[in-house]
């Protein structure tokens, strides 16, 4: 099903655009309308979502960033607002995980933390402060369903999420009355790059959707609907809400 919006005049900036979630929720507020603003610190992925936003006939930049660098995301922020004079929307999606590397080691947990919680921490701070110039927003993170349920190999994975949905909640409340909603999503499994090893490996795959009672991977396009509803406002009484978009597997 297609739902509609029309975000004519707004703009949307999305982090960790440059592929699977970010990629998808870019391109549905370009064919909404938004003029949009691509992030990622892969500049070879980014380019190439603004390449598909404009041969989609929408608007789209994108700006190089890494959401760990606190002066790298007040750049993206401030470049968003010079280009096109101002922000309604922010999906902070970059994030990483770690199927191989140990989540114990010092190193890995610092960088985990650094991206998938430092990183919503520094947009949210730089998004809210420009929204307050234009009247509001709306702000979106994208936590997991990591935020919700513990999993016994990636500490720091199910910590930053469970983290992202606490930051959500606090926006909400700090920003309630000066017209900025904050909310989150949970996606479950969803086939994205990040999910590469999973989709590709048949035996993974079957027990992965075995686990979900939908019967199967997410795609990308299902969280990016869930992003643009909770901005539109058909959402407009929903504030500190992380929405679980599982096909049911944390239901059980
Ligand atoms: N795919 C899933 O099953 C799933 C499930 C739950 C949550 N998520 C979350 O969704 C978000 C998007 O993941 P995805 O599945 O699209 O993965 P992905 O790997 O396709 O996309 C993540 C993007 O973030 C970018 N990125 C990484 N580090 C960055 C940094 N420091 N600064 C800026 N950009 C950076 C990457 O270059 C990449 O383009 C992540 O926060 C992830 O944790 C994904």
């Amino acid at each position: 099903m297609t739902v509609a919006y029309d975000f004519s005049g707004k703009v949307a900036l999305i982090t960790g655009a440059g592929g699977g979630i970010g990629r998808a929720t870019a391109l549905a507020f370009a064919r909404a309308g938004a003029s949009v603003v691509v992030s990622d610190v892969n500049p070879a992925g980014g380019e190439e979502s603004v390449a598909l936003i404009a041969a989609a006939g929408g608007n789209a930049i994108f700006h190089r960033c890494d959401v760990a660098d606190a002066a790298s995301v007040k750049a993206l922020v401030a470049r968003t607002v010079d280009h096109f004079g101002r922000l309604d929307f922010g999906h902070n999606n970059a994030g990483i995980t770690n199927s191989v590397a140990d989540e114990w080691d010092d190193d890995v947990w610092r960088r985990s933390l650094a991206i998938n919680l430092d990183g919503v921490m520094h947009c949210m701070r730089e998004e809210a402060a420009a929204m307050l110039q234009n009247g509001g927003g709306a702000i979106v993170n994208t936590a997991s369903i990591a935020g919700f349920t513990g999993n016994a190999r990636q500490p720091a994975y199910v910590a930053t999420k469970h983290g992202v949905i606490g930051l959500t909640r606090h926006g909400a409340l700090k920003w309630a009355r000066e017209n900025i909603r904050v909310n989150a999503v949970c996606p479950g499994v969803i086939e994205t790059p990040m999910t590469d090893a999973v989709a590709k490996n048949p035996e993974i795959r079957k027990v992965m959707e075995a686990m979900t009672p939908l019967g199967r991977m997410g795609q990308a396009e299902e969280i990016a609907g869930a992003v643009l509803w909770l901005c539109s406002d058909a959402a407009s009484f929903i504030t500190g809400h992380p929405l679980v978009i599982d096909g049911g597997a944390t239901v059980s």
